[in-house]
């Protein structure tokens, strides 16, 4: 019963300690480019859980790269890494092509996810002229290992990442998933040390 309770507080703590984490960097940067899109009278950008989603898929699909000089915001317009399984990203988010069109995505790679550093990768790299376009009105934000993306939204059909008909899984669903592998993984891992 004791052991019990101190692995289900344990539990409770890494998932706390997790989702702090990574709600932190996603969160302060969300702050921050709101506060530089004040700054030039833009709008702010309002969360969009689509647009979320997306960004986590792809924060984990580039969890694990090197930053260099040739990735994240430094990467060379046109050379941006293409994932074979981008299609299953958008399924798995209620997306499709067509809403996503005109939205913009955007990797950068920090390494330990400094703060101050990440927010500059954004508003002092190429990725400023986009945060700097009132048409973008929504965002999406991530981190995974030393990796933030941002998924920027519009209002337009064409980029305002709204559900697509005909998509199996839904993002809830997804998530909700993602977190009980997580959390079962977690567990499994705990007993084995215990
Ligand atoms: C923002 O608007 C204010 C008042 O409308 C103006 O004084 C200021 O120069 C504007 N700033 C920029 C960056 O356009
Ligand atoms: C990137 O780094 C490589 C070696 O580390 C260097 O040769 C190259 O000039 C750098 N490119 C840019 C654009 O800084
Ligand atoms: C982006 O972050 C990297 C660290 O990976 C840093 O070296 C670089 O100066 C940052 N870029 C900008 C524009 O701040
Ligand atoms: C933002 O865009 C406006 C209009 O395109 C331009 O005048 C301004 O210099 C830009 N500001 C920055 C910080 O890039
Ligand atoms: C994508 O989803 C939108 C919104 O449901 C829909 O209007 C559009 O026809 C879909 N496009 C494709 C290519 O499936």
């Amino acid at each position: 019963m004791g052991l019990r309770i101190s692995l289900f507080s344990c539990f409770l703590l890494i998932v706390l300690l997790h989702s702090a984490r990574s709600d932190d960097t996603s969160s302060q940067l969300l702050k921050g480019i709101n506060d530089y899109r004040v700054s030039l009278n833009l709008s702010q950008l309002t969360a969009n859980q689509n647009a979320d989603c997306l960004a986590e898929q792809l924060a984990s699909a580039y969890k694990g790269q090197d930053c260099t000089n040739t990735t994240g915001s430094d990467t060379v317009p046109g050379t941006e890494q293409q994932f074979s399984n981008f299609p299953d990203f958008l399924s798995n988010c209620h997306l499709n092509a067509t809403v996503i069109r005109d939205g913009s995505i955007m990797p950068a790679c920090v390494p330990g996810l400094d703060p101050q550093l990440v927010l500059a990768n954004f508003t002092e790299s190429q990725y400023n002229q986009n945060l700097n376009d009132s048409s973008y009105v929504g965002i999406g934000l991530a981190d995974e290992g030393n990796w933030v993306v941002a998924v920027l939204t519009t209002n337009t059909p064409a980029g305002n990442y709204g559900p697509a008909t005909d998509t199996g899984a839904g993002s809830v669903v997804s998530i909700a998933d993602h977190r009980c592998v997580m959390l079962s993984l977690l567990g499994f891992f705990m007993v084995l040390i215990s």
